[in-house]
Order: C-alpha cells, then sequence, then structure tokens
C-alpha cells in the first residue's frame, strides 16, 4: 500500500490497525499486538490516540523490540509509544507489557519470553501467535532490533534475545523471527526517501543480507505501508504484483 505522505501513511496505518483489533477481539475476546520502535510508526500511534472504536480494554500491547534504557530516556520505544498515545487510552495497566530495558540484557530478554509465554498461556517449544507485529526497516535492512550479520538474525529457539547495535548503538531485547514469523498479521510501516533503496533492496530483489528480507509469515499476511517517497525506487510491476498491503 502505497500512501501519499507520512500523514496518510499514519492514517491508514491506524485503520488497520483498528480493522484488526476488531476482528480479533470479535473472533477472540482479545487483540495481541506487538509495536515497533523508532519514528516511522509515531505518527500512527499518535492517530490511534484519538481512534474512537479502537476496543482498548481488550488489547494486549508488547514491543518488538526495545532500547535497555530508562523508560523516561528519548531513545525508549516504551517512552515513546506511552507518550503518543498509550498514556492516553484506557488499556488496563497489566495488559500493558513493556520490555525490561531496566533488566541486565540477557536477564531482560528471558523475562520477557517469560512473559510472552505467560500471557498466551503457552509451553515450550511452542512460540506465541501475534495478531499482528508492527515493525520498522533500517537503512541496513534490519527491523526490530535484528541486524544485518548478527547472530540473532539465525536464532531458531529463543522468542527474545539481547543484543548491541543499531542507532543509537545500545544494548537491546528483540523479538527473533519466530516469532515475527509466526503472526497472523505482520504491518511494516516505512517512510522517507532514505529508505527508497532498502525497500527496493528487499520487497523486488529479496536481498538475503537484509534481515527483513527473512520475514516470510507461514500464514499470516504481510502488509507494506510505504508512503510514496520510500516506495520510489520499486517498479511499476512491483508495486502492482506485490501485495503492498
Ligand atoms: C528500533 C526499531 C527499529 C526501527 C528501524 C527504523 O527500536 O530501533 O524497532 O527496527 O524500526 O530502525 O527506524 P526509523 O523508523 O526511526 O527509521
Amino acid at each position: 500500500m502505497v500512501e501519499e505522505n507520512k500523514e496518510s501513511l499514519a492514517e491508514t496505518g491506524a485503520r488497520l490497525f483498528e480493522r484488526k483489533s476488531l476482528e480479533a477481539v470479535e473472533k477472540q475476546g482479545r487483540f495481541l499486538v506487538a509495536l515497533a520502535g523508532g519514528s516511522s510508526p509515531r505518527g500512527m500511534h499518535r492517530r490511534l490516540g484519538v481512534l474512537p472504536s479502537i476496543p482498548w480494554q481488550d488489547l494486549h500491547i508488547f514491543w518488538g523490540d526495545e532500547r535497555c534504557v530508562p523508560v523516561d530516556d528519548p531513545s525508549s520505544n516504551y517512552g515513546a509509544a506511552w507518550a503518543d498515545f498509550i498514556g492516553r487510552v484506557p488499556v488496563p495497566a497489566e495488559q500493558i507489557h513493556p520490555m525490561p530495558g531496566h533488566e541486565t540484557p540477557q536477564k531482560g530478554a528471558l523475562l520477557y519470553e517469560k512473559e510472552l509465554r505467560q500471557v498466551f498461556d503457552l509451553q515450550e517449544p511452542h512460540v506465541p501467535v501475534f495478531d499482528l507485529i508492527v515493525l520498522g526497516l533500517g537503512k541496513d535492512g534490519h527491523t526490530a532490533s535484528l541486524f544485518p550479520g548478527h547472530p540473532s538474525v539465525k536464532e531458531t529457539e529463543a522468542l527474545v534475545v539481547a543484543v548491541k547495535g543499531g542507532d543509537p548503538d545500545v544494548h537491546r531485547l528483540t523479538f527473533t523471527f519466530p516469532v515475527i514469523n509466526a503472526a497472523r498479521g505482520v504491518m511494516f510501516v516505512v517512510s522517507g526517501k532514505d529508505k527508497a533503496g532498502v525497500v527496493k533492496a528487499v520487497i523486488e530483489d529479496q536481498e538475503e543480507t537484509r534481515p527483513a528480507s527473512k520475514v516470510l509469515l507461514s500464514s499470516g499476511d504481510q502488509t507494506w505501508l510505504l508512503d510514496r517517497e520510500a516506495a520510489s525506487l520499486l517498479k511499476e510491476a512491483t508495486l502492482s504484483a506485490f501485495s503492498c498491503g
């Protein structure tokens, strides 16, 4: 799905989120969603805060990755989402699941994996099936905090791992591909001219060196929400053939 600009991207993303939340609650009584970090989803987050029909009381909100910094640090994904909408919507506190960035990274990864299994009522080796995982895309092709060349990209057992890297180059916690690829739906939210090259590399060229190319849902639907700038290097054939949303 290609949107004219960041504003329409945010609106469309928020409406897709709303639709998926209503479908999931109708079907199973709750909506299990993981948010992306970074700046791209923030416009969508701010729109979510004012949409009237999202069943907030039935949402469980997780994060696909987090920087290991205090929640009041400007680089905290949880802190940004709280400021953008979570602090203003009636999701019960016990249904908001920030990654424990205050713990030592390895311990934080184990604790979050335990929390996932509790909320999803899962025993090992089963993998939680999210209704929606929102993802961003880094210029190097990373998604969540799965960075090119990092062993975490090849992780097949753990649900959450500790890594170090990115911008800012800090310790982070991240979902692994087993969790991402088990989702019922994944939505990439990507905007800006500086992402046009990597969007082409992932969507059109499926470059294996780009971790985002490993997002291949076993049975869910994968949506690309792009603004015109981010989609500007895609061929017409790709835009029409590839289910960009
Ligand atoms: C993070 C993000 C990361 C982000 C990309 C794109 O915590 O860093 O989850 O994967 O989505 O780096 O970031 P921007 O949207 O800021 O370009």
